[in-house]
């Protein structure tokens, strides 16, 4: 089975958004763990007078962390899905929070508005077709200096995280394919996991992109989500 992309994950992603969303219920660390990792963005004074953006923001969890991170920003909150969007926008909409509709490779600062002060990509990048690409346009759109963190699932090459991996499958990934309908989904995911990048090769992946100061810290009691945290080139500005 090869791994959705483009169209066929989006497509995938709308039929699939409310049932994932019952999934996020019931995982007791999910919220909490996009918390902490919008916390690492550093942004001081909740935000104020800063743009952010949450890249794959789904059905708005991630854009909830980024809010509760940042209160008075202005958000921009992106998705290639729309069903996921119709989602997100009935649970959320203060004044701060704009959803765009728009795969995020084909992004551009006319799009959007502007460039961005941070952003954050949460659960995103395993998705996408080139990682490299995605990287390059969110360098593009934050400011000289501006923060990105990411927060993703990546295992290392040793044998303890795939077994980490299995039982998570076993738990929430296969119980997610019967729950959802959407069996193709949950294949991807649980191959999507084994095939991305292992912590370090992401970490060199950002370094690759011209990114700086890439901090990793691992998240949750499994060790196998990450949050990376690392700047755009340019005049650092102090945030943390
Ligand atoms: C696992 S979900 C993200 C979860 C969300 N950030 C959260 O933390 O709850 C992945 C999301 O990325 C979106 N996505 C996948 N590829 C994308 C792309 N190239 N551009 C924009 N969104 C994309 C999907 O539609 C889906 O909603």
């Amino acid at each position: 089975m090869t791994l959705l992309r483009d169209d066929d994950l989006s497509a995938a992603f709308n039929h699939g958004s409310l049932a994932c969303d019952r999934l996020v219920a019931v995982n007791p660390g999910y919220r909490s763990d996009l918390r902490r990792s919008a916390r690492r963005l550093g942004l001081a004074d909740g935000g104020r007078g800063m743009r952010l953006l949450d890249l794959g923001c789904r059905t708005g969890a991630s854009t909830a962390a980024l809010l509760k991170a940042a209160r008075h920003a202005e958000i921009v909150a992106v998705d290639a899905s729309a069903g996921m969007l119709e989602r997100a926008a009935a649970k959320c909409r203060p004044a701060n929070v704009t959803f765009v509709h728009a795969p995020v490779e084909a992004m551009d600062e006319s799009q959007v508005h502007g460039s961005f002060d941070a952003a954050f990509a949460a659960y995103l990048f395993r998705n996408v077709s080139d990682p490299d690409q995605v990287l390059a346009v969110v360098r593009d759109l934050l400011v000289p200096g501006g923060r990105l963190a990411v927060h993703e699932f990546t295992l290392d090459s040793g044998r303890v995280h795939r077994a980490v991996w299995s039982a998570v499958c076993g738990a929430v990934v296969v119980p997610g394919r019967w729950l959802t309908g959407v069996a193709a989904l949950y294949r991807h995911l649980r191959r999507s996991f084994l095939e991305f990048d292992t912590a370090t090769d992401f970490a060199s992946r950002l370094r690759r992109g011209s990114f700086g100061r890439v901090r990793v810290r691992p998240r949750g009691q499994t060790g196998i989500t990450h949050t990376f945290v690392a700047q755009a080139p340019g005049a650092v500005r102090d945030q943390a």
